[in-house]
């Protein structure tokens, strides 16, 4: 069934082309909302040294893990999990998990990205430059709440994921390689500008002195959790951006690229943020609203007024733009194969489908009373991020380290790799990233709490 159309299967153009597009799918909200404010909660330093062993014992094998499964398999997600394991039900369950995972996220994720255009444009005509924080909770208040606004803002977002991807492997390297460079400079260019107005000795002592006193079980657990959601794993689009991958290049190499960028670019943001929330001695709240209240007057507020204030929030577009385009790609690429039918038309099925289901988180954040009372948005985001996203990732791992076979496994890896870091890494894909994932499932569940 899968090999029906050959022209589903796209193949990275280069190694950095590949690369870029798995640290796009990466780098989004989670890096530049999340993390900044995940680390200001748990005490900084301390919290940062814990994150950055997450992300080398746990998301790092499983990047490598899916990426692996991804291009052995060479197919879809659900082919690739139902060929592997030589058609086993529970196995092929985890393809559907993947599929589930990426399609009600992208539905969501969307909504919110789209708020970041309007930002981006009210930024530009100067309407934050003249705004007190007060009137920016009820500015955004309102606007969340008027349908017409969402929706088309939704559809906006999901028309330029759905157009890149309609491109294939081409148009989402050619998307990525602009956007992320550009992603880049920025941040450091704002965070240079946020430094120059304020300071970045509070910062840098902030973030680089371990006050081990902060840390608590709970913030172990949640630098596990941040540093599985920030690497986009457990829904399977490392899988299928390896499958695009020609045999032959490192696949540890390249995670280990994919994560160091990811983590360069959430301690960059933390530059931008850090100084402006220590020098104006502003409240950081939990609400990720905050985003687009108090932040939206501040940055206005920086050396370059509404420019830089459209520019970071056209940024924070670019990297939820990488995000959304790696999450539609796994649907893409299963319908395609599922229906027979050719990317194009793939594409624009699957874009509307998830569209649809964006519509309901759209409208739920006051424009329709039956939506609201059900508050669509935060209920998806809470059923992937705590639940379909860590036992998806925990059952690759498992699926990596136990159903496949050590040849097949070595058979992926250079000699190098396969020789030197093999054992290593083995080892903690069996035993050290399931069982770290299968605690933090408990400590959602509150199985430590009680
Ligand atoms: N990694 C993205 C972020 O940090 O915002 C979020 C994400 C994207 C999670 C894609 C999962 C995913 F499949």
């Amino acid at each position: 069934m899968s090999s029906t159309i050959k022209e589903s299967k796209g193949e990275w153009g280069s190694k950095i082309g590949f690369i870029l597009a798995c640290v796009g799918s990466a780098v989004g909200l989670g890096n530049i909302w999340k993390f900044p404010y995940i680390t200001y909660e748990n005490g900084g330093g301390a919290f940062v040294l814990v994150y950055l062993v997450a992300i080398v014992v746990v998301g790092l094998p499983i990047i490598v893990a899916e990426m692996m499964i991804g291009r052995h398999g060479n197919q879809n997600v659900y082919t690739t999990f139902r060929d592997l394991s030589k058609n086993n039900k529970f196995w092929k369950l985890l393809g559907v998990l993947c599929l589930f995972s990426a399609f009600v996220i992208l539905s969501y994720y969307s909504v919110v990205a789209g708020w970041t255009l309007d930002y981006f444009w009210q930024s530009l005509r100067g309407e934050f430059a003249s705004m007190s924080i007060e009137q920016s909770g009820p500015r955004f208040g309102a606007f969340v709440g008027n349908g017409w606004k969402q929706i088309f803002y939704h559809s906006s977002f999901m028309g330029i994921t759905g157009l890149i991807v309609w491109k294939g492997t081409k148009g989402i390297e050619k998307a990525v390689t602009i956007l992320l460079p550009m992603l880049g400079f920025f941040v450091f260019l704002i965070a240079c500008l946020s430094i120059y107005k304020y300071g970045s000795s509070e910062t840098v002592n902030f973030l680089f002195s371990s006050d081990l006193s902060k840390l608590t079980p709970r913030s172990i657990l949640e630098a596990v959790g941040h540093s599985f959601f920030t690497l986009s794993l457990g829904m399977g689009a490392m899988v299928i951006y390896g499958s695009y991958l020609k045999k032959g290049e490192r696949l540890i190499s390249a995670g280990i690229w994919i994560a160091t960028l990811d983590t360069l670019i959430a301690l960059m943001a933390c530059f931008m943020m850090y100084p402006i929330i220590f020098g104006t001695k502003m409240a950081l709240s939990s609400s990720s609203s905050m985003l687009f209240t108090t932040l939206s007057v501040h940055f206005n507020a920086l050396p370059g007024g509404n420019i830089v204030g459209a520019i970071f929030y056209l940024l924070v577009a670019f990297a939820a733009l990488t995000s959304t385009i790696s999450l539609l790609e796994p649907v893409v690429s299963f319908a395609m194969d599922t229906f027979n039918i050719s990317r194009n038309k793939s594409t624009l099925f699957s874009t509307v489908i998830i569209w649809l289901l964006g519509v309901a988180s759209a409208l739920s954040n006051g424009a329709v009373k039956f939506f609201t009372d059900l508050d669509v948005l935060t209920r998806l985001d809470y059923l992937a991020s705590n639940w379909t996203l860590p036992v998806g990732g925990m059952l690759i791992s498992i699926f990596c380290g136990f159903v496949l076979s050590a040849d097949e496994k070595r058979s992926e890896l250079s000699s190098f790799e396969a020789r030197v870091i093999y054992p290593t890494w083995n080892f903690l894909i069996r035993y050290v990233s399931p069982i770290l994932v299968f605690i933090v499932i408990l400590n959602m569940i509150g199985v430590f709490s009680k």
